[in-house]
């Protein structure tokens, strides 16, 4: 059976020498674009959550760097200018790898580059090349996702993984997307994922937006969904995985991977090779964000917690790597993660 979607979906753009992002926080409500002239307000955009999602932030801060040599254009200190720029867009949020890959990325551009101008178009061109090839990927880590699933039964996902945290397509949501085309997955359930709400807000305008069937669960229905045997498999993204497979994800996955292990439900983490941080020896370094305590006490701007309740807000968790089934990138799958598996999808060494 085939069932075909329709993705459309791109968060992000470069227009007349700007940067346009779908804004996430008014998503579902009105598609409202936000345009951005520089690599400050650039930073202020990705920390306040307008786009969020490893892969998006990381193309985001690209962009943020082509914003940065415009802005240095005719400065005699045009470098040291950017180098600040690059620095302020490093300080936006400290968990996904993907930002900080970008930024490395970009910065040997910038470096590599003769004079202001070109570095203006070299790295407008890598940035555009990130994007493309951040679509192409999670089209091929889809397709492989999706053949490890069996047809007949449903899965859950967490948090938003989408075409929203990507350039495009989608990473968990990537191979969900796939493996409904391919008649193989039953029912899609969606963790509304406190306290953002990215499941229900975004995963579930995505998949309504594509005809794919959802259903929004709070995460305290994962455990007896779980139970009742309709689900196979979770699918979550990564913002980190470390060299061992150790997985940060959005708060919650830990919990979810514990639950899917208690009872015989697969785990597939799905993330471009990218996202693996083969310098982190394991999960216990990964620097986890903690956001502000307002985001838990209140929901959309009313406050819910009792007067006087202090709130605790970690926005990622780290799932060890021996509760993971599968790890799926664009470059292969690797079951039952190890350091040595995971290392045989390290890139060699290669000039941009
Ligand atoms: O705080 P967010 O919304 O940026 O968190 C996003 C996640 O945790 C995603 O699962 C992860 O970035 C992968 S997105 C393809």
């Amino acid at each position: 059976m085939n069932r075909e979607h329709s993705d459309n979906i791109r968060p992000i753009r470069f227009r007349e020498g700007a940067l346009q992002l779908l804004d996430q926080r008014r998503l579902p409500q009105e598609s409202v674009w936000q345009t951005y002239q520089d690599a400050p307000a650039v930073a202020v955009a990705i920390r306040d959550m307008v786009v969020r999602g490893a892969p998006a932030i990381g193309i985001t801060a690209a962009f943020g760097v082509v914003l940065a040599c415009q802005r240095a254009a005719g400065q005699h200190d045009w470098r040291a200018r950017v180098a600040v720029d690059i620095e302020t867009l490093r300080g936006s949020r400290p968990t996904a790898v993907n930002l900080f890959w970008a930024l490395d990325r970009m910065q040997a551009v910038v470096a590599a580059s003769e004079s202001v101008d070109a570095a203006v178009s070299e790295t407008r061109a890598v940035a555009e090349r990130m994007l493309e090839a951040d679509i192409a990927g999670n089209r091929q880590l889809g397709a492989l996702g999706a053949q490890l699933i069996d047809p007949g039964r449903g899965v859950l996902t967490h948090c938003n993984t989408g075409s929203l945290a990507t350039g495009g397509y989608g990473t968990a949501l990537g191979v969900i997307r796939a493996a409904w085309d391919a008649g193989r997955i039953k029912e899609v359930f969606a963790d509304e994922t406190r306290p953002w709400l990215q499941g229900s807000r975004l995963t579930a305008w995505e998949l309504v937006h594509d005809g794919i069937p959802v259903q929004v669960l709070c995460e305290g229905a994962a455990a007896s969904l779980l139970r009742s045997g309709r689900v196979g498999w979770v699918i979550v993204g990564a913002d980190r995985i470390a060299a061992n497979g150790d997985t940060a994800n959005k708060i919650g996955t830990y919990g979810l991977a514990l639950l899917a292990r208690a009872h015989g439900v697969r785990f597939m983490v799905a993330a471009p090779v990218a996202t693996i941080d083969f310098e982190m020896a394991d999960g216990s370094g990964i620097p986890i964000e903690q956001r502000g305590e307002d985001e838990v006490l209140a929901l959309a701007g009313q406050r819910v917690a009792a007067d006087g309740a202090r709130g605790y807000n970690p926005a990622f968790d780290v799932t060890p790597a021996d509760l993971i089934d599968a790890i799926v990138t664009e470059r292969g799958v690797v079951e039952a993660p190890t350091r040595e598996r995971l290392a045989t999808l390290r890139e060699p060494a290669a000039a941009e």
